[in-house]
């Protein structure tokens, strides 16, 4: 496994192989886990070389307390990707992705006005900004992102479509603990008993899940979830929405089947996490 830390000399190790490798990209935060390790098998079946980035994008956190806190782990990420045969890491510093101060922003419209877009004011342009340079950058020609991160997911559909990148996008079902935990980096900054509580999220996307298979409505799906933090003291529910799996947009009613999202934000502690099911 190759691993670089500035664009010139990734550039210098990938451009003569552009012609006769298919490229295949994994964009991640580092602190790596089995979430992030299934995208780079997925890749390694899809393509000729697999790059996987690995970069806390200062720009995309709307909360300085969250980016101080997020961890960091470059060593273990390192081992970790290559037993899944990574071929290429690229871990730049911040100073070598923004030389200066992106002042260039993204606008998403309506894709951004509900959930992440509403409650973390800037995230999907600070996504945006990173994930075209990475693009740029490594010019692959598929990458790979996670259900975990449903609305980043159409986020960068779009930002595929309007800037005209060359790369087919593969979305890749939510890997969970055993439990049925979302794995997520922010996991690692639950306490244990957080960490047996935070399977409240799971529980209550079941029961919504369940009341819509029995014929319910999408509102009385949201208000069971509702009523189910409500008696959680040690949660705080940020959202829970049912929206278009593709577009976002806030739905009344259930769609075809793999169309309907209930997506949810919960703050449990300092850790904030997301997580949500396509019906
Ligand atoms: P990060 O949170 O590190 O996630 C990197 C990729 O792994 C994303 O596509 C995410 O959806 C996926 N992922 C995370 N947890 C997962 C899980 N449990 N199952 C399946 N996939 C999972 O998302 C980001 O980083 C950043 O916003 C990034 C795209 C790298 C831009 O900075």
């Amino acid at each position: 496994m190759n691993s670089f830390a500035t664009t010139t000399d990734l550039r210098q190790h990938l451009n003569p192989l552009r012609a006769t490798h298919k490229i295949g990209l994994i964009p991640t935060m580092g602190a790596l886990h089995d979430g992030h390790l299934k995208l780079v098998e997925k890749a390694k079946q899809e393509n000729d070389v697999v790059v996987s980035s690995i970069f806390v994008n200062p720009v995309q956190f709307n909360n300085p307390d969250d980016l101080a806190r997020y961890p960091r782990t470059l060593e273990d990420d390192l081992e970790k990707l290559a037993t899944v045969g990574c071929d290429v890491v690229f871990a730049p510093s911040v100073d070598e992705i923004y030389p200066e101060p992106p002042t260039i922003r993204l606008n998403f419209g309506e894709l951004e006005m509900v959930m992440e877009g509403a409650f973390r004011p800037g995230h999907f342009n600070g996504v945006g900004i990173v994930v075209a340079k990475l693009f740029n950058i490594i010019q692959p020609d598929r990458a790979y992102f996670g259900q975990k991160d449903l609305q980043q997911v159409a986020v960068v559909r779009k930002l595929i479509r309007d800037l005209s990148f060359p790369i087919e996008m593969i979305r890749c079902p939510t890997i969970r603990e055993e439990d049925g935990l979302a794995m997520s980096s922010r996991n690692r900054n639950l306490t244990p008993t957080e960490r047996v509580q935070a399977l409240a999220l799971y529980k209550a996307l079941n029961l919504a899940h369940d009341l819509l298979h029995e014929g319910q409505s999408t509102a009385q799906a949201k208000a069971a979830i509702t009523g189910y933090f409500a008696n959680l003291p040690h949660f705080r529910l940020e959202y829970v929405e049912v929206v278009n799996a593709d577009t976002m947009q806030l739905v009344n009613e259930v769609l075809a089947p793999g169309q309907t999202a209930i997506c949810l934000a919960a703050h449990i502690g300092n850790v904030r996490l997301i997580d949500n099911i396509v019906f």
